[in-house]
This record gives structure tokens, C-alpha cells and sequence, in this order.
């Protein structure tokens, strides 16, 4: 990241808001700030997605197209749905602002492919295209790096309807999309992202309640598949109009560790299978046996000159990462008696961080290491206009203290960003999921900044010296 972009230790606002930050931090009794041994031009940031936070989903208003999001939720009409969500869309500057006030280094977010290609391909809706020039814009002018995700699970349906994910068609659009963004705003994004969590989006085909719905195991491997070979060629298109930009993919890993020492098998196949998939592929191209294996019980094809494509150079590599998991030795997860859990029953144990990134260095040639997402879902009252989540702000200090741990021990973790920058839909679980560091009413949709988000900005300012 270049210097420019940060936030300059000589900007008088920035001064006047971390030495009141660190007095009232101090009144307030939150938790202590702690000094870092990391890089001092470690990244700092939070994360988002377009259809979490835009809302502006209408045609005939926005000129936005149907994502797989909107089917998904007319078919459930129960559910949450993402039609105003924050209403990011009508408020971005305002939020680009509170971003600054909060001292991020960097922002990332998505862009919904279906408002710039309402249809997937072919026809741009140039007011969706003017909503991202303003979003960097205001990013860069403020001094925030944009880190850009192409996806984040909303594929256009007009996709969805040529097979979605299944279909290698669908792949070579998304390389067009990847292209189109590039070729708009890759002389001031630096940083490219792919994929949000490949794993997360085969779960919407084989059965893990996002969007498109599909439950169909069988198609585990082909998607998995499709969605490396859209990596593969998106980098190479990018890469062939921006040379000098940053380009990665960000990946949601989830280690997998053994109960004793009869699991360790069934713990590797577990990892193998979900995670390994990705890793393996990216980083020495070729998938493990057992993915292989499933891939010839289920017809899913590899075609010659895809892993060399799959396997270009990543620039870096982001990691999201909220929970661990325990297999006992039949391979079942179980639950770890006394755990501490969040809202979403995943079990909280940063030192598990530590361990997979160690391991991971151990195994892997790695680029480059983000930490693209962490929070945790907890319950948060605003009282007074203020919330105290000090359970956040522990779950936050503690996995950054994992990342550090993992630095010392020669990791090359060069950022870490928060999920989320604010409460959002959290996909079919609706808006009572709440990660955010900044709280939005849900009637109001006033943005407050959580205890654990003042923490937050007093480390970053203390980190940078200030
Ligand atoms: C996703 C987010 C999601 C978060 C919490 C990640 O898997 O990237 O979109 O809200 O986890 O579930």
C-alpha cells in the first residue's frame, strides 16, 4: 500500500479525533488498547458486500438487474430480504466519512455485478457504474484504500438461468465482468479480489441455504471446479490490462483439528475436502486425491490446461476466518463441551488462527496473507446512544493478538479487516445476526459506532504512532 493512502499522521482531524479517542476511551473504561509487534504498515480495515448493504435494488429506480438473492427470497417470503438493507447505496458518502472518522486504512467491498450488467452480460447500466466511480472516489479523497471483490454471491439470475456455476459459459462472463472492471477503475483500485469464499458459494448449490437454493450434493466438485477456472481466467484478463495491480482471492477457512489421535485422519480428509480444494489448487495445482475421487464418482471434468490456468501467480491471498472446527473419529463435528460460542453457534478460539496460519506457512509457498474478514455475531443493545460490546471487542483483540503470534512466527500477515463494518442481512439468517463494529437501527438505519469500533480505531491510531 502506498503511503498516500494512508491516513497522513500530519491531518489535523485525524490528530484531534485519536487523542480525544484516547481520552475518552480511557473515561469510558473500555478495554485496553494493546501494543502491536506487527509491521507498521500492517493494514487496518473492515469489510462488506454489495447485497448486505446497497439495497437500490429496483429496475425501473436504480437499473439494477435481478440477482439470484431476489428469487431466493421471493420463493421464502418469511425471510429478511436485501431490497434497502443499510441503504448504503443512498448514503455512501456519509459512510465513507464515518470510515475516515474511524482511522480504517483501508475499505473492503463488493460490486454487484447485476447493477453493472443488469442481465449478466451485454447491456451496462452506466447510473451502477457512476455509484462505484463516486464509492472509490470518496475512498481515495478520504485516503482509504479500496479493496475490491468482483463476487459476493449475487450472481445475476439472467446467470443463474444459463446453469449458474455449473456452467463454464457462466465463467467466461464472469471474466468479462472482471474485465470491464478493470478496464473502469484499475488505474486507481490497487487491489483485486475474485472470489468472495468459492466453499460458500457451492454450498448455495449443494445445500447450505443461500442462494440459488439448490441441494445438490452431486455438484460439489464441478462448481468448485467452475468457480477456480472463473478465477483463473478472470486474473488473466485483469492482469492483461492492469499489469501492476494486486490480484487475489479471498477464502473462508475453517481448520480442522482432531479430537485425539484416532481423528487425525478423518481431520485431514475434512480439510482435504473443503478447504484443501481451494489451496491446493491455487498453490500447486492440482486438487487432493480425495477430491479427485469425488470428482470421478460425480462426473465433474477437469479439463487439460485448467490447473496451470488455476495456479497463476495470486498477488495475495485473503483469508476469512471466524471458528475452528473439532472432528471426533468418525468425522463428525462436535460440539467442544464449554466452548464459548456466538449467535451463530460457532465456537470462538483465536489460538486456532494461529495454528492454521503456522501450518499453512509450513505447507504452503504463501503470497501475501490478509485476514479480509473476522467478527463475530453478538447481542448488542444501544443504550444511551452507546453500545458496549466488550464481548466484540475481546473476540477482535484476540484474534488480532493470533495474527500477530502467527507474524513473530515468520507469517507473512500483512493486514485485517472487520466483518463487518456495520450490522447487516446476514444472508437468509436475515438482520438479527449482528457483526457489525458500527450498529444501524434497523428502523432508522442511524449509524452508531460500537464500543468495540472506538477500540478499534484507538488500536489503529496507537499502531501508527499516533
Ligand atoms: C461472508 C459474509 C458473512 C459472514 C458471516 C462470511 O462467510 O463473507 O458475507 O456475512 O461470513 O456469516
Amino acid at each position: 500500500m502506498t503511503k498516500k493512502h494512508l491516513i497522513l499522521p500530519t491531518d489535523p482531524e485525524f490528530h484531534a479525533l485519536a487523542s480525544s479517542a484516547r481520552r475518552r476511551s480511557a473515561k469510558a473504561g473500555r478495554l485496553p488498547v494493546p501494543t502491536l509487534k506487527l509491521p507498521g504498515d500492517f493494514v487496518f480495515g473492515a469489510s462488506t458486500s454489495a447485497y448486505q448493504i446497497e439495497g437500490a435494488v429496483d429496475r425501473a429506480k436504480y437499473g439494477r438487474g435481478p440477482s439470484i438473492w431476489e428469487k431466493y427470497f421471493d420463493q421464502r417470503p418469511h425471510l429478511d430480504r436485501g431490497d434497502v438493507a443499510c441503504d448504503h447505496y443512498n448514503r455512501m458518502a456519509a459512510d465513507v466519512r464515518m470510515i475516515k472518522r474511524m482511522g480504517l486504512d483501508a475499505y473492503r467491498f463488493s460490486i454487484s455485478w447485476p447493477r453493472i450488467l443488469p442481465d449478466g452480460f451485454g447491456k451496462v447500466n452506466e447510473q451502477g457504474l457512476a455509484f462505484y466511480d463516486r464509492l472509490i472516489d470518496e475512498l481515495l479523497k478520504h485516503g482509504i484504500e479500496p479493496y475490491l471483490t468482483l463476487y459476493h454471491w449475487d450472481l445475476p439470475q439472467a446467470l443463474e438461468d444459463l446453469g449458474g456455476w455449473q456452467s463454464r459459459e457462466v465463467a467466461k462472463y464472469f471474466a468479462d465482468f472482471a474485465a470491464l472492471a478493470v478496464q473502469r477503475w484499475g488505474h486507481k483500485v490497487k487491489h483485486w479480489c475474485t472470489f468472495n469464499e468459492p466453499e460458500v458459494i457451492v454450498a448455495g448449490y449443494i445445500g447450505g441455504g443461500l442462494a440459488p437454493g439448490m441441494e445438490n450434493p452431486a455438484l460439489r466438485v464441478k462448481v468448485a471446479h467452475n468457480l477456480m477456472y472463473a478465477h483463473g481466467l478472470a486474473i488473466q484478463a485483469m492482469r492483461a490490462i492492469e499489469p501492476a495491480n494486486r490480484y487475489g482471492i479471498v477464502l473462508n477457512l475453517v481448520p480442522v483439528e482432531p479430537l485425539n489421535e484416532g481423528s487425525r485422519v478423518q481431520a485431514r480428509l475434512h480439510w482435504q475436502r473443503n478447504y484443501a480444494i481451494y489451496l491446493d489448487a491455487l498453490l500447486k495445482g492440482f486438487y487432493p486425491d480425495v477430491v479427485l475421487d469425488e470428482a470421478e464418482a460425480t462426473g465433474a471434468k477437469i479439463q487439460a490446461g485448467d490447473m496451470a490456468l488455476i495456479c497463476q501467480k495470486l498477488d495475495y491471498l485473503g483469508i476469512n476466518w471466524y471458528l475452528r472446527h473439532v472432528v471426533d473419529e468418525t468425522g463428525r463435528v462436535i460440539d467442544v463441551p464449554g466452548a464459548e460460542k456466538t449467535q451463530m453457534g460457532w465456537e470462538i478460539c483465536a489460538p486456532a488462527l494461529t495454528r492454521m496460519l503456522v501450518a499453512m506457512h509450513g505447507e504452503y509457498r504463501l503470497p501475501p496473507i490478509y485476514i479480509t474478514e473476522n467478527g463475530a455475531a453478538l447481542d448488542d443493545a444501544v443504550k444511551s446512544g452507546r453500545v458496549r460490546d466488550e464481548h466484540r471487542t475481546r473476540y477482535i483483540r484476540d484474534h488480532i493478538k493470533a495474527i500477530e503470534a502467527a507474524y513473530l512466527k515468520g507469517v507473512n500477515v500483512r493486514g485485517y479487516f472487520a466483518w463487518s463494518l456495520m450490522d447487516n442481512l446476514e444472508w437468509s439468517l436475515g438482520f438479527s445476526k449482528t457483526f457489525g463494529i458500527v450498529h444501524v437501527d434497523r428502523r432508522t438505519l442511524k449509524r452508531t459506532v460500537k464500543d468495540s469500533g472506538l477500540w478499534y480505531r484507538d488500536l489503529i491510531a496507537k499502531h501508527k504512532g499516533d
